[in-house]
């Protein structure tokens, strides 16, 4: 088949990718010509300078004959001439703290798409296409987009809802082996081309390929988000507030005791000091707004909203409030920008307020690590008299009165050891568990330890 991206971002690059390798004839449009330069250069280091996703840059490079990517619209053009399916992977951000979902990048393609449309075939507009909604979108906007094109007097193009579920990090993974396909639609024809496009799924017996109507694949990817950012902060908020509240119980026996039940699935049962990325909040904020739109009470979704909040704001003033340190004059050396591990994506990343709640406390210097997001994170924050970019963690937190781990990078786990080679005795912020394991080592050496999940340790 041959199907349109319409946005290269995480979504659009992973999917298409993937489309690729199974055997389409994949065109990506995006507006932004240096990510369409590096994902189009079949280099890997270029690739992974743009979008950080284990194996990425091999299906790219691997299916280059059947994967393009364009900033020309004049490809778009001559493309929707023999596309059947086009997957919009536009951005669908929070409009301010408004929980209103910002569809300028939505409606924009969508009405340069419309005058395409119209112009197809000769203007007879007789091949039928696919337009597919990748984008986490308001439930209701699957009729307006319709409405655009019907008033516009498109014909042969229909809407359907196909949320992505991707995991950042794992989305190539995700795409090649995910736990589910969810088709939205209102036609049989259009459930049958979904189908042929996605026979390898539909096919599977490991994959629950789920057909319902447009709004209520919308609405599911929604609460899909919503349930896990829930569970997120029933963990971090109850789960973790408890195992600080009291001395001699570590979070890891609870959280044993709590999923070894067997209707207590362990995902989300971690401690950190933030749920940050691109959809968790953005997606709880929307249905928040929209089910107010309705009338309805969000009291619970907003808590879980200001939870997330509260608990960076919690462990950063723990600082103070616990071990009664004063950061004027310090240097902090801050570990992880990525929002997580394993990707590069610094939307939401908690770096960003750690980062302004340091210089608030007049912090002298700010020493910034991670293994692959400097690039992104330091288009935001550039080198400055106070903060500068270390090459590894071992000259981030060299002459640090205070370590604070951000991501849950693994190689972070070195700087215990670090430390307690190093005969020096910073604070140590850990926002991740990652030193669990050597708490008591560090504390018996002088260190004090802050940890999301655990009580001060302190000699
Ligand atoms: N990132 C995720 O993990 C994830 C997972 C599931 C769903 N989603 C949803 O998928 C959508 C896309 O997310 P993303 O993470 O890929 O965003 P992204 O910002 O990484 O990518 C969006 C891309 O769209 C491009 N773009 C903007 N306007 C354009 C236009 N008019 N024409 C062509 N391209 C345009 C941008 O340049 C950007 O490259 C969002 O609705 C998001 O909520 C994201």
């Amino acid at each position: 088949m041959n199907i349109l991206y319409i946005g290269g971002g995480f979504v659009g690059a992973c999917s298409a990718a993937v489309s690729a390798d199974s055997g389409h004839n994949v065109l990506v449009y995006d507006i932004d010509k240096n990510k369409v330069e590096k994902l189009g250069s079949q280099d890997k280091a270029q690739i992974e300078s743009c979008i950080f996703e284990d194996g990425l840059s091999d299906l790219l490079i691997r299916n280059h004959e059947r994967i393009r990517f364009t900033t020309d619209y004049d490809d778009v053009v001559s493309f929707v001439e023999i596309a059947s399916t086009i997957f919009m992977c536009l951005p669908t951000p929070e409009i301010g703290e408004t929980g209103e979902s910002d569809l300028s990048f939505y409606n924009d393609a969508l009405a340069k798409l419309i005058n395409i449309f119209l112009k197809r075939n000769g203007e007879a507009q007789s091949s039928y296409i696919l337009l597919v909604n990748k984008s986490t979108v308001p439930v209701e906007l699957i009729d307006a987009a319709q409405e655009m094109m019907d008033v516009a007097g498109v014909n042969n193009v229909s809407v359907v809802s196909n949320p992505e579920f991707l995991v950042e990090g794992k989305a190539i993974e995700n795409s090649i082996h995910p736990d589910r396909v969810v088709v939205g639609a209102l036609k049989q024809q259009d459930f049958d081309i979904m189908r042929e496009l996605y026979q390898r799924f539909y096919t599977s017996s490991s994959v629950s390929y789920l057909e319902v109507n447009p709004k209520e694949a919308a609405a599911g990817k929604l609460l899909s988000n919503y349930y896990m950012f829930h569970k997120l902060m029933a963990c971090f908020d109850v789960a973790g507030r408890t195992a600080e509240a009291f001395s001699d119980i570590s979070f890891e026996s609870l959280r044993t005791i709590i999923t070894t039940d067997k209707r207590v699935n362990p995902w989300g049962l971690y401690d950190s000091l933030y749920a940050g990325g691109s959809c968790l909040i953005k997606d709880a904020r929307s249905l928040s707004f929209q089910l107010q739109k309705q009338g309805k009470s969000t009291e619970l979704i907003d808590e879980v909203y200001k939870a997330n909040k509260r608990q960076l704001r919690l462990f950063l003033e723990r600082a103070e409030a616990e071990a009664m340190y004063d950061f004027t004059g310090k240097t902090v050396a801050v570990l992880g920008l990525s929002f997580k591990q394993d990707t590069n994506d610094v939307r939401n990343s908690p770096a960003f307020d750690i980062l302004s709640f340091l210089q608030d406390k007049g912090v002298s210097a700010i020493k910034l690590y991670d293994p692959v997001s400097v690039p992104a994170f330091s288009r935001i924050h550039p080198s400055s008299d106070v903060i500068s970019y270390a090459p590894n963690e071992k000259e981030a937190i060299d002459g640090a009165d205070v370590i604070i781990i951000a991501t849950d990078w693994s190689s972070f786990r070195v700087v215990g050891d670090l430390v307690l080679s190093s005969n020096t005795t910073p604070l140590i912020m850990d926002g991740r568990r990652l030193l669990q394991h050597k708490y008591t080592a560090l504390e018996e050496a002088g260190c004090m330890v802050i940890a999301v999940g655990s009580p001060l340790y302190k000699k």
